[in-house]
């Protein structure tokens, strides 16, 4: 009987130890370094019997001699992932797709691969033949170039891909995989990176693509260690608040293009429909005016989109102030609070505030400040703002309208959804001319009170 090998990994980082120590020495997590049992036999896979190849010993080249003509991509008839992906997926690359547990990623993927028109392979380990093929109907009920197939062992999967000879293997998920070389349980750490670098060589060596979905733990990331996400070329992630309908799907890595790009879905009975024009479902239309809600012109990736700030200023019951916020920085909040107080003498000591950005996205642009100190101080005086303002520009400590980055995109887009007006950073320089839409400029933020009061 061949010996049994074990190792010691640690299940947050995945950094490997010779013996159990209660505390991690890379990451410093407690009780998190679990035995697993690591046996290696000479190799018949796919790693074997390419590792002749391996050897291949390459050469210095000069970079102009390098061929350089552009790789064909696979589009897929999902435009918002193509674009995600840096326009459509690249042959013999390795994508993870991460995200929270029911938030889309099967439904994602599925239907990417039913769209195809070319022959894909859809490996679940989590889900049977049947309930994949419920799944499809809701989606798209006909198609005959995906085949499906339910396994878990990675040298099955691969005899089954030597006789498919699919175009494309999706991969749900590599959590659920275990490779024969290895013998401790699946989803462990080092299952977990076994699988994987038998499937990149897969990949590199077939130039076929692979998209893995990925879980992720509590915290976010996405569980197996760090090591995982260096391995693969793209790193998905696909997020969104599961009460709302819609989903975000961002490059958090990409070495095929840029990591600004965002496709925004909504779930609706029938999968995942694409949002070509997500301002227009951000913003709730209401007829009457609201306090305490501004429009902002953020930029997410490329594409500006107009979203919806609410804010709640009340009287504080207890003794400290409440001070919450969702889809916005907290801190950053407290300091627009603080300029506000300081800047334009406003007493918001004794309140609570608390701000929301609607449709459940979490933005980080700084363009958004102003409308959220427009939305505070419309629901401090409890009156609305006009519903055709939107609003455009960062906010300085010192209470300075602050320029953002491509105003005239912003504008123009603020123009196409019919706004009337938009308040920029005076210092922001603008070449359009013959707007329809009214252009403020302030440089104070008593400009903004002065304007709205
Ligand atoms: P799923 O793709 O299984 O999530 P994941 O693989 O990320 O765990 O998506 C599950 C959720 O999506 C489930 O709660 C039901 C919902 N859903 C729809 O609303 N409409 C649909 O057409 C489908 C297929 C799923
Ligand atoms: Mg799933």
């Amino acid at each position: 009987m061949a010996k049994v090998k074990t190792t010691f990994f640690c299940q947050n980082c995945g950094a490997q130890y010779a013996k159990w120590q209660g505390q991690c020495n890379s990451c410093k997590s407690w009780n998190t370094i679990v035995e697993e049992v690591v046996q290696k036999e000479d190799k018949n896979s796919w790693k074997a019997s390419t590792s002749k190849s391996s050897k291949r010993v390459s050469k210095p080249m000069l970079i102009n001699e390098i061929d350089s003509t552009k790789e064909t991509r696979i589009q897929t008839t999902d435009l918002e992932f193509n674009r995600v992906l840096g326009g459509g997926i690249v042959p013999g690359s390795l994508t993870l797709l991460g995200g929270e547990p029911g938030i889309g990623k099967s439904t994602l993927l599925l239907q990417v691969a039913l769209n195809l028109p070319y022959k894909t392979l859809y490996v679940s380990g989590e889900e049977s033949q049947k309930q994949i093929k419920m799944r499809a109907e809701r989606v798209n009920p006909n198609n005959s170039n995906c085949y499906i197939l339910t396994e878990t062992k990675t040298q099955n999967i691969f005899k089954q891909i030597e006789t498919l000879e699919p175009d494309i293997v999706v991969i749900d998920s590599i959590q659920t995989l275990h490779s024969d070389y290895i013998e401790s349980s699946a989803g462990s750490i080092s299952q977990i990176k076994e699988c994987t670098s038998e499937l990149m060589k897969f990949a590199k060596e077939t130039s076929t693509p692979v998209v893995l979905i990925g879980h992720i733990t509590k915290d976010g990331h996405i569980a197996g260690p760090k090591i995982l996400e260096h391995m693969v070329d793209t790193v998905l992630q696909f997020e969104g608040d599961r009460n709302h309908v819609f989903r975000i799907l961002r490059a958090n890595k990409n070495r095929f293009g840029s990591t600004n790009e965002l496709g925004i879905y909504e779930m609706q009975g029938s999968g995942l429909r694409e949002v070509s024009n997500p301002s227009e479902v951000l913003i709730s239309k209401k007829d009457e005016e609201l306090s305490g809600n501004a429009i902002a012109v953020t930029l997410e990736g490329m594409r500006p989109l107009l979203i919806e700030v609410q804010a709640l200023v009340s009287t504080a019951v207890y003794g400290t102030p409440q001070r919450s916020a969702t889809g916005f920085n907290a801190k950053r909040l407290n300091m627009l609070l603080a300029v506000l107080e300081k800047r334009a003498g406003f007493r918001l000591g004794a309140k609570d505030v608390f701000l929301n950005i609607t449709g459940g996205i979490t933005v980080d642009d700084p363009a958004i400040d102003l409308a959220v100190i427009a939305a505070i101080l419309s629901s401090n005086e409890d009156e609305a703002l006009q519903k055709d303002f939107c609003f455009a520009a960062e906010v300085g400590l010192s209470g300075e309208i602050r320029p953002v980055q491509r105003v005239e995109q912003r504008i123009l887009e603020a123009e196409k959804l019919g706004y009337n007006a938009i308040f920029i950073s005076k210092y922001n320089t603008i070449s359009l001319k013959n707007t329809a839409i009214r252009i403020q400029k302030i440089s104070k933020i008593e400009d903004l009170v002065r304007f709205l009061t």
